[in-house]
């Protein structure tokens, strides 16, 4: 048994603590040997304080703390005692105090880590994920930890004060098609048979309505097989809301509210309220994209109009075959090599362009750059005016089919974004996107929700749902953070008819949705009340935040890009005989 029990953190004393004698526990941070003298930074998830190992004081103490090493648990009692002015520390909070040790007790030796427990990362993320244990002693994660836990905390003070109850839902359920793939686990008692692991908890939220128990809310799992990116985990955890007898307003505002109390606790920040609106088309032709990063201007231009009839056949022609010619400016970008107008014309195609042209802005009207003998001054001008470009500026144009051309340019408005350095940190510009169209079709051709299969079309379009259906609009919201998508929800079908007629345009036979979804059909027709909801991504939401720019750093254990977790080495096999019980066999 270890004898000193701590009677402090390392993250507590101050001035006024001067002559108390304490016990401090934690890891040995660092180790200063000034001639007799040895200093330690003693450090837990509280801070950091620095402890004096003096000869004077007892020789055999001093001894054994020159031999400490990095990362031992050490305890130590000792007297509080006012720093000398000239070692004042004003970087951290303990930094006018430090500990006269009395006593050092070793709780346990540490080898040396692979890597260094400080804030500087110097090594891979591979490294850092094999030894999370260690990766998650350093004070920059133990940040990220707990800054979420305060986030999740907010919130659940804000909803319950708000009057939505907590309430779980199954992990384990059936698979129901049309949302992300499902991970599934194989029944022991049914060979043959699956349980899926939940998506998300939608369509139980949409039953706790149906039982009126109105206000929902859940910080809940979700589990999805997709490909990992940056803003992706195969789990990851929501923000789940649904309420009663409300219309998208209603579901907006109570989001917004959670959200600003995070911001307000968090960063102390007064968020502008309402969030910016803007509607799914707007965005899409303004920013190329469903999620605007409004941080920072340049919106893209369509300039068909001027150029349909031009000699530049490549514009005229795209525009005459029913397509678009639209542009964005680079502010100052007539500075730009033409190896760096080549990366960025690289970077269009990389992302399905067929070519980029650009204009450099010279003074009197007139256009620089390879493809500048094909603009006269008087298309030059037009131009200008219509882009707001100003002299010394670059203009680049992108001629393709409309829905090509948006996101090639909603891509390349993000690449001048990091090129130009165009935002600025601890810079917050929440959006709505409304109005989402109700459909969309996948590259394989097949017509799937664009949210998901529960979203109630709007009203004005029922009428044409069968008959045109790409055109029908949803009653779906996203909330987007500085060009992240942090939230999506809508106004669900509450009526078994209509939601009949959605299954059956998505393509599902009226057999195998009363299969999958006879239980939520059923509901329907035993008083299901008009509701609503949303969910928000609390690793995103806490990656941003915390200005990072990967939520593998808000997660304590996550899956790589690979879907591996480097520590554990999972997924792994199971034995033989899990196999046989569970009625599966691997083939090869
Ligand atoms: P949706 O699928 O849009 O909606 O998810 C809502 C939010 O969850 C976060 N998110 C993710 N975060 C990390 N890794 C992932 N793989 C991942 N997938 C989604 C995002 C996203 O905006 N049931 C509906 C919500 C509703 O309609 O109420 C749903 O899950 O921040
Ligand atoms: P080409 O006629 O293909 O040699 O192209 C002449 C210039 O037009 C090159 O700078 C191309 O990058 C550019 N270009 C070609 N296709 C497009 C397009 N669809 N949109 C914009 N620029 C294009």
């Amino acid at each position: 048994m270890w004898k000193l029990k701590r009677t402090t953190t390392c993250g507590d004393l101050r001035a006024s603590d001067v002559g108390k004698t304490v016990v401090l526990n934690g890891w040995v941070d660092a180790r200063r040997d000034f001639g007799s003298l040895v200093f330690v930074d003693l450090r837990d998830r509280y801070g950091k304080t620095q402890i004096l190992f003096s000869p004077d004081r007892d020789r055999a103490v001093h001894d054994l703390a020159a031999k400490l090493r990095g990362e031992t648990v050490i305890a130590v009692k000792g007297v509080v005692r006012k720093r000398d002015a000239d070692t004042i520390n004003r970087k951290i909070a303990t930094g006018e105090i430090e500990i006269d040790a009395l006593e050092l007790e070793v709780i346990n030796e540490a080898k040396t880590p692979p890597f260094e427990i400080g804030d500087r990362v110097n090594v891979s993320e591979e490294m850092r994920l094999q030894h999370r244990f260690l990766d998650l002693r350093r004070p920059a994660m133990q940040r990220n930890i707990v800054t979420r836990h305060k986030i999740v905390q907010t919130i659940r003070e804000y909803m319950d004060a708000s009057g939505f109850i907590d309430i779980e839902t199954p992990y384990m359920v059936k698979f129901t098609p049309g949302g992300a793939r499902n991970f599934v686990c194989p029944s022991r008692l049914y060979p043959g048979k699956f349980f899926a692991l939940a998506e998300s908890p939608q369509i139980f939220k949409q039953l706790f309505m149906v039982s009126g128990l109105d206000k929902y809310y859940q910080i809940a799992r979700c589990f999805r097989d997709e490909d990992l990116r940056a803003d992706r985990q195969m789990e990851f955890t929501q923000l789940d809301i649904e309420m009663s007898f409300v219309q998208r307003e209603d579901v907006m505002e109570a989001v917004e509210g959670a959200v600003a109390a995070v911001w307000k606790r968090l960063l102390g920040i007064d968020l502008p309220m309402p969030f910016a609106r803007m509607s799914y088309d707007e965005s899409e032709r303004d920013y190329g994209t469903d999620k605007p990063d409004l941080r920072f201007g340049l919106k893209i231009c369509d300039v068909s109009e001027l150029v349909k009839d031009a000699e530049f056949k490549v514009f005229s022609e795209t525009v005459k075959k029913g397509g678009v010619v639209r542009g964005l400016v680079a502010p100052g970008g007539g500075v730009f090599s033409r190896k760096e107008i080549e990366g960025l014309e690289t970077y269009c195609k990389g992302i399905g362009a067929k070519g980029m042209v650009s204009l450099k802005i010279e003074p009197g009207w007139k256009a620089g750059g390879p493809s500048a003998k094909f603009f006269p001054e008087a298309l030059v001008r037009a131009l200008v005016e219509r882009t707001g470009a100003k002299e010394g500026d670059l203009m680049l144009f992108i001629a393709d089919e409309e829905e090509k051309a948006a996101s090639v340019l909603g891509g390349l408005r993000l690449a001048l974004r990091d090129k130009l350095k165009l935002v600025k940190d601890d810079v917050y510009r929440f959006c709505w996107v409304l109005d989402f169209p109700m459909f969309e079709v996948s590259e394989e051709g097949k017509v799937g929700a664009k949210h998901h299969p529960f979203t109630s079309p709007m009203d004005e379009y029922l009428d044409i749902l069968e008959k045109e259906p790409m055109k029908v609009r949803a009653k779906a919201y996203d909330l987007v953070l500085n060009g992240v998508e942090l939230g999506g929800g809508s106004i669900r079908i509450h009526q078994r008819e209509l939601q009949q007629r959605i299954f059956k345009l998505l393509g599902l036979t009226e057999d195998y949705a009363r299969d999958r979804f006879g239980f939520l059909l059923d509901a329907f027709e035993f008083g299901a009340p008009p509701h609503g909801g949303i969910a928000l991504g609390i690793d995103r939401l806490a990656m941003l935040i915390l200005g990072l720019d990967n939520i593998r750093d808000v997660i304590t254990f996550p899956k790589t890009q690979s879907t591996v977790d480097l520590m554990t080495g999972a997924p792994g096999t199971i034995t033989e005989k899990m196999m046989k019980e569970l009625h599966i066999r691997v083939v090869e």
